[in-house]
């Protein structure tokens, strides 16, 4: 039976701190403290920021009660904190604004009056710990009206620029900081091997390579230091582990892979987030083959917190922990199941009461161990330190008016740009000319809502003018020498002969998380299939831009149109797909996910044998020959397959090392099979993933897995290893077999 939880008394917080501090030296001597000065404000250890992170952890623990400790381990919906002061008097350390909770009106100075009025309740505690804030900013920061909205990770793992995305991450940042909020729940760093999954677009591509390269936006939140100015926010790696992995596609599913392709796969990102210094972890709502995440206590305890050394806290997805008995709502033997495996903070969200009452009854029956609550304190206390929230509690509204900057929205515009990929230019109808006589037509061309997706002002995003921000169309008409040449109707009524070009924008409509999963089809939605007939029969070359979460199902269609462009989700900056389209800036972008010939081959992924429409990696840019129509026939007679190895280095200790391993089809067919040899040079390999090893007179040869061995031309794979002995960088051997 746990005993109910009576708030704890709230005090000006010097006063306790000072009461705190005379109590400690009544305990330790039994006397009386001297009559001594009042201390300053920061007399305390804790509050001393001149002390090192690790002794200020310590000695706030020392002061915390139990209560001050599950408080911290508690995150809450800002909604649901009714009434206010129950932050304080429940000692919760951290709130949190879901996909759909917002503040009213809806702009950047009310979400930071908002923060700050919450933060200063909560810094009324007897211990003045300041709270943590978390947000998905996951494409800008969605949630506020006028903010810049990025490209989502699908288009930015199409620009294949880690820099870029480093530099968005400090935009992003730098507009939370000002609304006050401090954590931001990105980048989603998931590996989506199955494109049905309506969190595609959250993923920068399907090989691990590219989210890993991309584990930049980390660095761009957090600084190369957390907290070591201002503008910094903490970072969140997410979902561990293996959500892009589930069967089927299936959000929130059963990822049914050995533990080497886990590795292989959906690890990476998160192993150079770590080594980034990334200071939370979400976990994945889905299973490893049928044990879910947030219980595996192998996968967090174990390989994040010991093997990869993760340093910083784990926290929770949303109501996560309810899911672990199959039955709704939570359990206090869930809890302990959660924060067992190695939860440090439970994104609740709701009902924090009855959390703290059934944690508190976890804890004194001695199933979650007070060491257990301690070292979830001292992982979430040393962020609340290194991010400053001690010394800098409140907004700093030097950067409040810089949310939806003309600098911010340059950088967008500029990765829009970049994550263009032209999939097909036919007899080089683009770039289009600026004096062209256009027919711009589709759902998506004059729709800011549709161009942004997902997690834009709402959960699920929603069409139409969501928010501030440059459609398609108005880019178009921006950029033509004569706007009165551009000619719109989203269902192309009216077309006829003399235009130049026709002008479809057309895809999908918003959609977040599981409501995204498509396991009946992903093809063109009617209206689309509307508009492109009336299109089609005007006898107008058509030139697709296709604004979607993911690769979608149109080699029906395709042949009727002269190009395609997948704009993928561009949000607020739409004028950086027209940049593209009239040729001010060439198309550079790069598949980041294999494209479907029909989504009967779902999941398709590089490497795996099958022949896609557009391989992974694809993307033309202006001035080179147009790609004629993807050949359906069977692929051209190969030709000895010649391949390449090129070593890398991941991480090394002392007396070994793990290394990764990227073959690469350098011949102009496909190969079924690769193999690739090194003399060992007196290392030893302890472990190996995605290939099989032999090792004879020193010399260690590793021939292909079954799921990696097929490479069409120009297409790479990798296998990893773990070594004892020095690490190096040997001269390689690649044939295909
Ligand atoms: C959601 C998502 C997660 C997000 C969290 C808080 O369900 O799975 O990505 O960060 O809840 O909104």
């Amino acid at each position: 039976m746990s005993q109910s939880l009576a708030p704890a008394p709230r005090r000006p917080a010097i006063v306790a701190a000072l009461c705190a501090a005379a109590l400690t030296v009544i305990g330790l001597t039994g006397a009386a403290p001297p009559a001594e000065p009042a201390p300053s404000a920061a007399a305390l250890p804790y509050q001393d920021p001149t002390l090192p992170v690790a002794d200020r952890v310590g000695d706030l623990l020392s002061r915390m009660s139990l209560d001050d400790k599950l408080g911290q381990m508690t995150q809450i919906e800002k909604d649901s904190l009714v009434p206010q002061s129950d932050l304080a008097a429940y000692r919760i350390g951290s709130v949190l604004s879901g996909g759909d909770s917002t503040v009213s009106p809806n702009n950047a100075q009310t979400w930071a009056d908002t923060y700050d009025s919450l933060q200063r309740t909560a810094l009324g505690t007897s211990l003045g710990i300041p709270l943590i804030y978390g947000i998905d900013a996951v494409h800008g920061h969605n949630a506020v009206r006028g903010a810049t909205i990025f490209p989502h990770n699908i288009g930015l793992g199409a620009t294949r620029d880690p820099a870029l995305v480093q530099r968005i991450g400090r935009a992003v940042a730098e507009e939370m900081a000002g609304t006050g909020i401090d954590w931001d729940f990105a980048p989603c760093l998931c590996v989506a091997r199955d494109d049905r999954w309506g969190r595609t677009y959250e993923s920068f591509g399907e090989k691990p390579e590219l989210p890993t390269s991309m584990a930049t936006f980390v660095t761009g939140l957090q600084g190369a230091t957390l907290g070591a100015d201002p503008a910094s926010v903490l970072a969140t790696a997410k979902h561990y582990i293996g959500d892009g992995g589930t069967t089927g596609g299936v959000d929130q599913g059963n990822t049914q892979l050995t533990e080497a392709e886990l590795r292989a796969l959906h690890l990476p990102p998160f192993q150079e987030a770590v080594r980034r210094g990334v200071g939370s972890v979400m976990l994945s709502y889905s299973s490893w083959n049928g044990v879910r995440s947030h219980a595996h206590k192998y996968l967090v305890t174990d390989v994040l917190k010991g093997e990869l050394g993760f340093t910083g806290f784990v926290v929770s997805d949303w109501a996560a922990v309810d899911q672990l008995d199959g039955q709704s709502g939570f359990t206090g033997a869930e809890i302990t199941t959660a924060v067992n495996a190695g939860v440090d903070m439970v994104m609740v969200p709701y009902d924090y009461k009855k959390f703290l009452t059934l944690l508190r009854g976890e804890v004194s029956a001695g199933r979650i161990s007070q060491a257990r609550v301690d070292d979830a304190n001292r992982r979430i206390l040393t962020k609340k330190f290194q991010l400053g929230l001690f010394e800098r509690p409140l907004t700093d509204r030097s950067y409040t008016s810089g949310v939806g900057s003309a600098a911010h929205r340059a950088i967008a515009r500029e990765a829009v740009r970049e994550s263009q990929v032209l999939l097909k230019n036919d007899g080089g109808i683009l770039p289009l000319p600026k004096g062209a006589k256009l027919f711009v037509a589709g759902k998506s061309a004059d729709d800011i809502g549709n161009q942004s997706g997902g997690w834009t002002l709402g959960w699920q995003g929603r069409s139409g003018p969501v928010t501030e921000g440059t459609t398609i169309l108005q880019g178009i008409r921006a950029a033509a020498n004569d706007p009165s040449q551009v000619t719109y109707d989203r269902y192309g009524n009216g077309i006829g002969a003399g235009y130049t070009a026709a002008v479809a924008v057309i895809g999908e409509t918003p959609y977040a998380e599981g409501r995204g999963d498509r396991p009946n089809g992903m093809g063109l939605d009617q209206e689309d299939l509307s508009t492109l007939a009336r299109l089609k029969a005007s006898g107008v070359p058509v030139v697709v831009v296709l604004v979607s979460g993911r690769p979608l199902d149109i080699a029906t269609q395709l042949p009727d149109w002269k190009a395609l462009l997948a704009a993928w989700l561009p949000g607020t900056e739409g004028n950086g797909v027209s940049d593209v389209l009239f040729g001010d800036h060439a198309p550079t972008g790069k598949l980041p996910m294999t494209w479907m010939r029909g989504a009967s081959q779902q999941p398709i992924n590089d490497g795996d044998g099958q022949t896609p429409l557009f391989p992974y990696g694809h993307g033309l840019t202006y001035g080179t020959t147009p790609d004629p129509d993807p050949d359906p026939d069977p692929d051209p007679e190969p030709v000895p397959g010649a391949c390449t190895a090129q070593f890398r280095t991941v991480a090394s200790w002392s007396g070994g090392y793990q290394a990764e391993v990227t073959v690469k089809n350098t011949g102009t067919g496909p190969l079924t099979g690769w193999n690739v040899a090194w003399d060992l040079g007196g290392s030893t390999v302890s472990s190996l993933w995605n290939g099989s090893l032999t090792v004879s007179a020193g010399r260690a040869t590793v021939h292909s897995a079954a799921h990696n061995g097929a490479l069409s031309a120009g297409a790479t794979t990798s296998f990893g290893f773990t070594a004892n002995g020095p690490t190096g960088t040997p001269a390689t051997h690649c044939a295909g077999s």
